[in-house]
């Protein structure tokens, strides 16, 4: 489903729609994240039933120091709400006084349910359907020593996370559509057999997700694991550290600020600047005609700087007030918790199990 499918349709039956996407709690969130996924997120949370949360759980699969990820996990919470995610417990009345929609932001352990459904799934998914999968194939082969069971589950856990919830529509890049189309096969071969009990998601592929590159290897997209710190922005990255790395980044010969095949360097920053300025490409090359690389740079960074300014200022914030980011987890969980129970109860039922 491509994203203007979204658009379409009568905004009330929009709205009831349930979206979900988990975040893995890398630490940081880039430049590349925030204007590839976050932006969007920010969008669909005002159109949808959206369910947000920290796949703390599918990060246990690649080993973690446990400080480091309890921390990661944290500060990533912390960041997500400081973007603009902000958790609606109740269903809101909003301006227009016909929107109605929910945000839920929590941790995935927090909900037990969806690991009970998870083994369930499990005994509905073939082992060959998941060792086909190609991250499943990746990951082996970049984890050698550690080729773990959950390494080959980790689709049946995103599954059960998205049936749990009876969501409608899932957001993904090209790394987990996979994912998704073995989600759909297994709820279709479920409902099969014991009726309608799961509804089928759909893929929402964001038509023009902007792709960040590398800041100092343009044809390198911009990843946080990259060791060198001048590649990558985050959004937790000071003022003056974000117009310094732009002041380095690599750029391509010639001096023309032009969006253009053979010059993905000044290309990746026209990008950077149009997504951050809300500027269209023609209007960004028109405004930097004959101004040259290096003032081009510094506009680029301090443009970024004063749009993360307030964001990093609000992590700092919130990472001093843990009772408040418990609380909103929490109450996020427990309506998680409840909308899992019902769909786990149902299923526990249709298979068998003695419920009383
Ligand atoms: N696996 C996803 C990722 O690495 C995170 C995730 C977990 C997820 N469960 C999900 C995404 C359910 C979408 C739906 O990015």
């Amino acid at each position: 489903m491509e994203e203007n499918n979204v658009k379409k349709g009568k905004s009330k039956k929009k709205l009831e729609r349930t979206l979900l996407t988990g975040f893995q709690p890398t630490g940081i969130i880039t430049l590349g994240n925030y204007l590839g996924t976050v932006q969007n997120c920010l969008k669909y949370q005002d159109s949808f039933n959206s369910i947000f949360f920290i796949a703390d759980l599918h990060s246990l699969t690649v080993r973690r120091d446990p400080k480091e990820l309890n921390k990661a996990s944290m500060s990533f919470y912390a960041q997500l709400l400081a973007c603009g995610i902000t958790p609606q417990l109740k269903e809101l009345e909003t301006a227009d006084s016909k929107k109605i929609s929910k945000t839920l932001l929590f941790f995935q352990s927090h909900v037990p349910q969806v690991s009970e459904l998870q083994w369930i799934l499990n005994c509905y998914a073939a082992i060959g359907e998941l060792e086909r999968m190609t991250q499943f194939k990746d990951k082996s082969a970049k984890h050698e020593d550690n080729i773990n069971m959950g390494l080959l589950d980790y689709p049946v856990l995103m599954a059960s996370d998205i049936l749990a919830y009876q969501t409608d529509l899932v957001p993904v890049g090209v790394d987990q559509k996979q994912h998704l189309e073995l989600t759909r096969d297994l709820a279709i071969r479920f409902n099969h057999i014991y009726g309608d009990i799961f509804r089928v998601p759909e893929p929402i592929i964001a038509k023009s997700g902007a792709k960040i590159y590398s800041l100092q290897d343009p044809t390198a997209k911009m990843s946080k694991s990259d060791p060198n710190p001048n590649a990558t922005i985050s959004i937790i990255d000071s003022e003056q550290d974000i117009v310094k790395k732009f002041k380095r980044a690599v750029t391509d010969s010639g001096s023309e600020i032009v969006m253009r095949e053979d010059k993905p360097g000044i290309s990746n920053l026209i990008t950077i600047y149009s997504c951050i300025t809300g500027k269209t490409v023609e209007d960004v090359e028109k405004e930097f005609a004959g101004s040259g690389y290096g003032n081009f740079k510094v506009q680029v960074g301090e443009a970024v700087a004063a749009k993360f300014k307030p964001i990093r200022e609000e992590v700092e914030r919130l990472l001093t007030d843990e009772t408040y980011l418990e609380t909103l987890a929490k109450e996020s969980a427990k309506v998680a918790r409840r909308i899992a129970k019902k769909t786990l109860d149902n299923v526990q039922k249709k298979v068998g199990l003695v419920k009383f």
